[in-house]
């Protein structure tokens, strides 16, 4: 990707930035959307990966749907051109005045995730005179290969109604008038590559939907969030993550009433290749134990590998030579968890050369901070270059 015409290019730009292949995300769009086509599934975009605007554009121009967590997240999908009716609006944590906001917004459905949530959705609907279409976010306790930070769908996680409640959700269902349940959903976690853990997804979500439904529920719409992973390790061999098995493995075992919809939620396996993070080499050092390249970037852009231990390839663009040396690269905050890689094998790395982060698009900038008051990075965008 970062060949010597590209950084001719960014040669001069203040570091650290993020850069934004546009072309290969229009790329892994497309396939995504052809990949979810053959099976006639929807997607919506997880805006949580990656809200800038420029991305939801492209995002938004390959017809994909919007899945919101926040109101500031419905905003920014509505200011990027989905309309409302393409927008969905998940997190356990709404608030009365989001769930006002999105009512009176007309989003098409709400992921509610718990009874008390429903209840509070209901009485919010009637003050404002809407009816919300809801999905039921059920936690089907599947065991998920993953960081244990991002599992969602295990009995332990805060997330979705728990199965001890579906008899007293279904019981309260009938005096709720302003809430119409058209959907079933379940996300089970995030960078998950094992296709097995999407199969008992299915299998347990099989079963729960075949309970609701024999109480007399029907759905519209299954959704089965989002959660495929990407090569970290080596974003080259595959740049565009394997939707062709995700969804042949989630046709293959998730079984569909004849006229229901199938959605899901993907974000990262949309984003996470087409970013980088490029940082310049401030100082190196020996320590007493390692060797260190203290880099202009830090946690704050890029805060992965210091909350989930979590590995992005690091590359020297200014000095592409074999590997000699292993560096960790850290950042210029005051914490020891700030570091972008571990013993990473780098040529010699000097003063002023160009480092680039890989995968940087899903979870970057959107955790970013300006934690020790510095200043947020920048995005380049390939368009612009
Ligand atoms: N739907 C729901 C309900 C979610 O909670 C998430 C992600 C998604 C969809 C999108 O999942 P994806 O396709 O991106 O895996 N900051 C962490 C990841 C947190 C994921 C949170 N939920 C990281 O950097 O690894």
């Amino acid at each position: 990707m970062f060949d010597q015409t590209l950084l001719s290019k960014l040669k001069g730009r203040p570091t650290p930035f993020f850069y934004y292949d546009l072309a290969l995300l229009e790329t892994t769009l497309g396939t995504a959307q052809a990949e979810a086509g053959r099976y006639g599934y929807h997607i919506h975009y997880a805006l949580k990966a990656n809200a800038n605007l420029p991305i939801l554009a492209k995002v938004q121009k390959a017809g994909l749907g919007a899945d919101c967590v926040s109101i500031g997240e419905v905003n920014r999908a509505l200011a990027a051109g989905f309309a409302p009716g393409q927008i969905v609006f998940a997190g356990v944590g709404k608030t009365d005045r989001e769930l006002v906001a999105a009512l009176q917004a007309e989003i098409f459905c709400f992921n509610v995730e718990s009874v008390q949530e429903l209840q509070v959705l209901d009485q919010l609907a009637a003050q404002v005179g809407k009816t919300a279409t809801v999905a039921l976010r059920i936690n089907p306790n599947v065991e998920v290969n993953t960081h244990k930070y991002i599992t969602t769908g295990s009995a332990e996680n805060k997330f979705g109604i728990p199965p001890r409640d579906f008899a007293a959700l279904v019981a309260l269902l009938p005096s709720l008038t302003h809430v119409r349940v058209r959907g079933l959903h379940s996300h089970i976690g995030s960078q998950i590559r094992d296709m097995d853990n999407f199969k008992q997804t299915c299998l347990k979500f099989n079963e729960m939907r075949q309970w609701f439904e024999q109480q007399g529920l029907s759905f519209a719409y299954l959704n089965l969030g989002g959660g495929l992973g990407v090569d970290y390790h080596q974003p080259d061999d595959q740049p565009v993550a394997d939707f062709a098995h995700y969804f042949a493995t989630m046709h293959q075992y998730l079984q569909v009433v004849p006229g229901q919809e199938v959605h899901f939620e993907l974000g990262r396996s949309l984003v996470a290749q087409c970013g980088s993070l490029v940082t310049q080499v401030l100082y190196t050092k020996q320590g007493e134990a390692k060797n260190f390249a203290v880099v202009d970037a830090a946690m704050t852009e890029l805060i992965r590998p210091a909350l989930y231990q979590a590995y992005h390839r690091i590359e020297n663009l200014s000095h592409p030579g074999a590997a000699t040396t292993q560096y960790d690269v850290v950042g210029p905050v005051c914490e020891s968890s700030d570091f972008l890689g571990k013993d990473v094998p780098m040529p010699l790395t000097e003063r002023g050369h160009w480092l680039v982060v890989r995968t940087a698009g899903a979870y970057g900038q959107v955790m970013a901070s300006n934690y020790n008051l510095r200043d947020l990075a920048e995005a380049v965008y390939s368009d612009q270059v």
